[in-house]
């Protein structure tokens, strides 16, 4: 047992808070939750974790707003009974709008890294965090650790026909390539246009690299499936041109509504996730590469 390191198992992720204090074999103290009739949180933590290393676990999400305030009371508390903190946030909230994509915006990421700056944890660790430029608004060190390789392993695994690996946009090309290297193929990046006002996406049919697709199987890699939508468009435009089936991997499922349905509906084989958010598409476990971070504190 290691006694100089304690796991917070916070409301928002109990069961990779589980896995990582098994893995550090630590001992975990279960945080509890009362949610008041107005919607206020309280707090316990059911332990002290005074003199250690607190490495408390939780995902924004859901809801994005309670569960990053929670964050905060639970930082504070440890930190009053004598911890160090560790932050791991496997579900980063606000990374997407790391700047001011219309005039007037506010740059929600850089209050979100002020937030952490100001909490007093020592660092903070999540899981492929939307851009590089999100992770530069921590002045405190912040580690961004990549489900790609457990991700396009679980896909490797597969008997699929001709892979190829698609990013929906060009935001994601770069997860895109590292994922089609670890499979021994190739990758192409659609062209995807969020409208900024409406929110409507679109993505562009006439592409050259569309034509690499025919009677491939594809797998489409995201970090984030939140409606369903960007996915969905994809799924269509890869159909068009003519590709086998179309597969998904994604970090983080938020799953909104009835974004399986609109998947499935779009003729999607499979969805793989990971469990950074618990859904019934989480099967592949974050657990080890978040402990190979920690262990690198
Ligand atoms: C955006 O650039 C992200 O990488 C995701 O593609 C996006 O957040 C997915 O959102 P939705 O599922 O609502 O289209």
């Amino acid at each position: 047992m290691n006694e100089e390191i304690c796991v917070l198992a916070c409301p928002g992720s109990k069961n990779l808070a589980n896995g990582i204090a098994k893995i550090l074999a630590t001992k975990i103290i279960d945080v509890e939750l009362k949610v008041f009739p107005d919607g206020e949180s309280k707090i316990k933590l059911n332990g002290n974790p005074s003199g250690k290393l607190a490495v408390m676990v939780q995902s924004t999400y859901p809801t994005v707003n309670a569960r990053l305030l929670e964050t905060l009371f639970i930082i504070k508390k440890a930190m009053k009974m004598g911890a160090d903190v560790c932050a791991v946030i496997p579900y980063l909230a606000y990374a997407r709008q790391d700047k001011e994509f219309v005039e007037g915006e506010a740059v929600s990421m850089e209050s979100i890294g002020s937030m952490f700056d100001s909490s007093g944890v020592r660092n903070l660790i999540t899981v492929d965090i939307h851009s590089d430029t999100a992770l530069k608004y921590f002045t405190i060190p912040a580690y961004t650790v990549s489900a790609v390789p457990l991700l396009a392993n679980h896909f490797k695994k597969q008997d699929l026909v001709q892979p190829l690996v698609v990013s929906p946009d060009i935001g994601g090309s770069k997860r895109a390539e590292e994922f089609a290297k670890i499979m021994g193929t190739e990758s192409i990046v659609l062209s995807k246009h969020r409208d900024r006002n409406t929110g409507q996406v679109s993505i562009d049919d006439s592409i050259p690299e569309l034509a690499k697709v025919k009677n491939r199987d594809t797998i489409l890699v995201d970090d984030i499936i939140s409606t369903g939508g960007s996915i969905v468009k994809a799924t269509e435009v890869l159909k068009k041109a003519y590709c086998n089936n179309v597969l998904i991997a994604c970090t983080h499922a938020l799953l909104l509504d009835d974004a399986l349905d609109k998947l499935r509906s779009a003729g999607v084989q499979e969805i793989v996730a990971t469990n950074t958010i618990p859904s019934q598409v989480s099967k592949v476990d974050v657990t080890p590469a978040i402990c190979d971070q920690i262990n690198k504190l």
